[in-house]
């Protein structure tokens, strides 16, 4: 298949919107990642979209609106609880587990009585929902266990050749998914963190519960809240350990080696000895968010068999970070103090 480069021009807009109706996979920019998207109402659109990634069938996708009001025909209720966070952070980073309405088909919420919905705050991604005239399901625009893509170059690295079109929008703010909260059981449950801190919620919504698999390895057949906690995820080629405790620069400076590099602070890079990516300022996890899937894909680039990485706070936006990192380790983490 012909993949073709599309700007954010009015014109280039109205395309993508043509193809998406049409029932073509499209790659949009959002303040998070690139997602990749396809009619959230059409099944044979969305079935495609599984193709292109490799993506487990029963993972559901989210489904992304460019107003409050889109959300009336695609969910059974709207919770007040729904409003409350939709009043708060919408449009943004945040994505409501809700129980979803006949409208929305099997392959779509991957067979769930649940749909996840977001309402991006990306002024290009808003356009291009409102230029298809259709809600638009999309995952990441990464194959199926690969990093996320946060610029239009990585969308290519992974699905050139086999979708219809990627929007170029430059660099995604964000850098990690949304938020994933569900309003679908009895408390609110936070199944995937991401630029809507913990904090931030529980400002509104009072006391919200963390699934167990946000930060830890989920047990040999364990049913996952989230049907994707239980895959591989964010992955480069190369081994990856966490390394945690104030010795890090230490560690890694006497672990050097063929194909050893590091996964460090911004400031650690000067003190270390072998080749290194930095993600971010030690004190500032929104820059970490924002460069953890690129880091992750260079490191790629630059062949590393062995990466020793930084391991990150669990608060705030690290709780993104760390629970992205963790999961790109395969939860091997290594304790030095
Ligand atoms: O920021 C984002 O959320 C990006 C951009 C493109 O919007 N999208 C994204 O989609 O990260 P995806 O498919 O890569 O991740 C969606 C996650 C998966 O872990 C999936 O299992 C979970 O959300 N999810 C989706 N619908 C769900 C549902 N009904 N119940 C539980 N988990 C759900
Ligand atoms: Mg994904």
């Amino acid at each position: 298949m012909q993949t073709k480069m599309l700007t954010s021009s009015r014109e280039d807009i109205q395309e993508a919107g043509t193809l998406l109706r049409q029932g073509g996979l499209v790659a949009i920019p959002t303040e998070t990642v690139y997602g990749l998207a396809a009619n959230a109402l059409m099944g044979e659109a969305v079935a495609r979209i599984f193709e292109a990634k490799g993506r487990p069938q029963d993972n559901p996708l989210i489904v992304h609106i460019a107003a409050f009001e889109d959300i009336q025909p695609l969910v059974s209720e709207i919770p007040g609880q729904a409003r409350a966070l939709a009043e708060a952070f919408w449009p943004g980073p945040l994505t409501m587990v809700l129980p979803k309405s006949g409208q929305i088909p099997r392959e779509t919420s991957g067979g769930l009585a649940t749909v996840g919905i977001r309402f991006p705050s990306h002024p290009v991604a808003a356009a291009v929902i409102r230029a298809a005239g259709t809600p638009l399901a999309a995952p990441s625009a990464n194959l199926s266990g690969s990093p996320s893509p946060t610029t239009a170059r990585h969308v290519k690295q992974d699905l050139w050749g086999r979708i219809d079109a990627i929007v170029d929008g430059g660099s995604c703010q964000v850098g990690v998914e949304s938020t994933v909260i569900t309003l679908a059981e009895g408390t609110p449950k936070l199944l995937r963190p991401g630029g809507i801190t913990l904090e931030q919620l529980e400002s509104v919504l009072g006391k919200v519960e963390v699934d167990h698999a946000v930060l830890h390895r989920l047990e040999d057949g364990a049913k996952a809240s989230s049907p994707g906690m239980k895959y591989k995820h964010y992955a480069p080629k190369a081994r990856v350990i966490l390394v945690k405790g104030a010795g890090y620069v230490e560690y890694v400076n006497s672990h050097a080696g063929k194909g050893v590099a590091a996964l460090c602070y911004q400031e650690d890079g000067p003190l270390l000895h072998i080749p290194y990516v930095s993600f971010g300022a030690a004190d500032d996890d929104s820059s970490q968010a924002q460069k953890l899937f690129d880091a992750l894909r260079r490191l790629d680039e630059e062949g590393a068999a062995v990466v020793y990485a930084r391991c990150p706070h669990t608060d705030g936006m690290g709780m993104a970070v760390y629970n992205r990192l963790i999961r790109a380790a395969g939860f091997e983490v290594l304790s030095i103090d």
